[in-house]
């Protein structure tokens, strides 16, 4: 079955609408955020789960569908995959963030985290998480506008996703760690991502243990 096939079988779940303003400034999300490695295995809420993938990849322009990210030429490369755990309103698996629904689908029904973690060099505190970001880039969307380039660019790109996810960790009493180090195709086995979509950020999320 093709990635598009099982995407088409499983229904958007629509997320809680996103919250535009908070209680913590963003000067205080600055000064607080760190590295976070050690975490609470308390589930996430939905809220916090939508609130997390808005701020990645949110629509925040309905006209142009541009994003809370800034992104190369408007070209939109970078897709959101969470590994949620104990969700109560959701069964665990491997879920796609569609930012103009702002919706979850279910893409890899079960427990991934052992997979995932392996894929890391066994960073383990990567499966301790209650949620997990995967960050993932399609390059054919930006190539043909920026050729050589597109690497570079959509490194940048992803790292602006990644910021925005940090911040908003802190915002939510929450934080994370961004993970670059792993093997490449073993994690995008595991996350039976498409061909052509690479994996470039993982960023466990939860509360500090
Ligand atoms: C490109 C990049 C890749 C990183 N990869 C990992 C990683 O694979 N594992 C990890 O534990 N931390 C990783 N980090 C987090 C750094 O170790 C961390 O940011 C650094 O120690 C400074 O701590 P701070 O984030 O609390 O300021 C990465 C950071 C960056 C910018």
């Amino acid at each position: 079955m093709t990635d598009d096939a099982k995407a088409e079988g499983a229904p958007l779940i629509r997320l809680p609408e996103p919250s535009r303003t908070g209680a913590v400034s963003l000067e205080e999300t600055l000064a607080r955020r760190r590295s976070l490695r050690a975490f609470a295995p308390d589930p996430i809420s939905l809220q916090s789960i939508g609130q997390l993938a808005w701020s990645a990849q949110g629509v925040t322009d309905a006209a142009t569908g541009y994003r809370t990210a800034p992104s190369a030429g408007g070209t939109l490369p970078i897709e959101v995959d969470l590994l949620l755990h104990g969700v109560p309103e959701l069964e665990d698996g491997v879920y796609r963030y569609h930012p103009v629904e702002h919706a979850l689908r279910l893409r890899l029904p079960g427990d991934l985290r052992e997979a995932v973690t392996a894929s890391t060099m066994n960073q383990g505190f990567v499966g301790d998480a209650p949620v997990v970001l995967a960050l993932s880039a399609v390059a054919a969307r930006t190539e043909p506008r920026f050729g050589a380039l597109t690497a570079r660019l959509i490194d940048m790109e992803v790292g602006h996703v990644a910021q925005n996810v940090s911040l908003q960790a802190v915002a939510l009493g929450l934080g994370t760690v961004v993970v670059a180090a792993f093997r490449e195709a073993e994690l995008a086995a595991a996350l039976e991502l498409a061909e052509g979509e690479r994996p470039i950020y993982l960023m466990p999320v939860g509360r500090a243990a």
